[in-house]
């Protein structure tokens, strides 16, 4: 048998256990977000978490700091080379093609959940696994369908009740609006190379527009004055953001343009965006997304346009905080305790018949004082108690305590589960 350990095992670095007392806060938030989701016409997609590396390098791309920096990867026994996934845009698109999701459809929409891994510096709203709720919109490349998801990304921050966020958006132009723009960045940058951090640098030379991410003061300067990607534009670009920027007045989806949006993965084409929140400090973007018409026939698969959005869970949590919502409280439940062994039967009974009826049920089967009992339930916040002594046990009726008003009650055996439903509403 292996020795007890004097050392206890902790949770990695920025990858932390979400406990009991936290958990309803993300499924409160997990309910509202699928119902926002699904009530729109998306269904959900559960993919992997481990996935071939090749899979990201392809798609999210080789030079990206995710990719080059962050990325979980091992080998597998079989000598496979392999990544946790850092995000699901690559997955989904990979199990799209994989399984022909898009035959015979015109446009359709995909929504997932999940937990992603990052080996970033853990610091406040940064962990190296987090969780993401994220729609992708596969079909046309119209501005109508990046409306589509701007409409979904503001109704769900409506049914989560966050009002505190800023939408920012962007656009990177078609491939060859992008090229001919690096040209005159390039120049520029090179021009300024002396003025540019070590980071900036090398971007320069891998994937120049993260020259824009830099948040160092002295990038910030030369960005700020930089020639910008808005003013490439073509004809069409120009026409397809002016045209998103109008409907999203007309809905009433507060928003600005923000040229410095470049995003840092690689297959975005056209529309970006990225929605930040005061609350956050360093690690400000709670959601971020755009358009990817390319990717699907990178991975292989049909020419087939495609947008979408992803949320940071644990960023979105944290803005609700600062916004001074409370998340949700412990949910209603009734606490059954018996005052002898020899009633146990009975209310193990009562208590199976009230927990299948869908009401949240607690007790302590080994305690008999009722005093304890009492003391027991109010300290775990239960709603109401359901006790049962010898002189209940005669009558054929148990004392349910309303723990609020202090108010109780003799109720009959058969009367219980239906008593207890119409008092917790359920
Ligand atoms: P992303 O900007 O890399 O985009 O991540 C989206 C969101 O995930 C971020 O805005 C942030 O809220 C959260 N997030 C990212 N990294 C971390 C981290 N280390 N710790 C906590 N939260 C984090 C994507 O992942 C794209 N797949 C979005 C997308 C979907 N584009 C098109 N479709």
């Amino acid at each position: 048998m292996t020795k007890p350990s004097k050392e206890p095992l902790q949770a990695l670095k920025g990858m932390e256990d979400i406990l009991p007392q936290s958990v309803r806060s993300w499924q409160g938030l997990e309910a509202k977000l699928r119902q926002v989701f699904e009530s729109w016409g998306f269904e959900e997609i559960r993919t992997p978490v481990v996935e071939p590396i090749e899979l990201f390098k392809r798609s999210i791309g080789e030079e990206t700091d995710i990719v080059a920096k962050e990325m979980f990867e091992f080998k597998d026994r079989g000598e496979r080379h392999l990544a946790l996934r850092p995000e699901m845009t690559a997955s989904v698109v990979r199990a799209v093609i994989e399984h022909r999701l898009s035959e015979g459809k015109k446009n359709f929409g995909l929504y997932y959940w999940g937990s992603m891994y990052r080996a970033e510096r853990p610091q406040k709203g940064r962990k190296r696994e987090f969780y993401q709720a994220g729609c992708e919109f596969f079909g046309e490349s119209c501005p109508e369908h990046d409306v589509l998801l701007l409409t979904l990304l503001s109704e769900a921050f409506t049914a989560i009740g966050l009002t505190q966020y800023q939408l920012k958006i962007n656009h990177l132009g078609t491939e060859a609006e992008r090229a001919t723009y690096l040209k005159t960045l390039k120049t520029y940058l090179e021009d300024n190379r002396k003025s540019l951090s070590e980071d900036s640098l090398r971007r320069l030379e891998t994937n120049m527009l993260r020259v824009f991410d830099s948040k160092v003061p002295q990038d910030v300067v030369v960005t700020q004055k930089a020639p910008r990607l808005l003013d490439s534009l073509g004809e069409k670009s120009r026409q397809d953001l002016e045209s998103v920027q109008k409907k999203l007045k007309g809905l009433s989806i507060p928003f600005i343009v923000e040229p410095r949006i470049v995003r840092g993965l690689d297959y975005y084409t056209g529309l970006v965006f990225e929605v930040t929140h005061p609350a956050l400090g360093a690690q400000d973007a709670i959601g971020a997304g755009g358009r990817y018409d390319s990717l699907v026939q990178t991975l292989g698969g049909p020419a087939l346009g495609a947008s979408g959005f992803a949320l940071g869970i644990e960023r979105l949590l944290l803005s609700l905080e600062g916004e001074g919502r409370r998340s949700e409280t412990k949910e209603k439940f009734v606490y059954f305790g018996s005052l002898s062994g020899d009633y146990f039967d009975k209310l193990h009974e009562l208590r199976r018949q009230a927990a299948s009826a869908g009401i949240r049920t607690e007790a302590d089967y080994l305690q008999v004082s009722l005093k304890k009992h009492l003391g027991n339930a109010s300290k775990r916040e239960a709603r109401l108690s359901v006790i049962l002594g010898e002189s209940e046990m005669g009558k054929g009726v148990v004392l349910v305590k309303d723990m609020a008003s202090g108010e109780q009650r003799e109720v009959p055996f058969d009367k219980l589960t239906e008593t207890l439903k119409a008092t917790l509403n359920v």
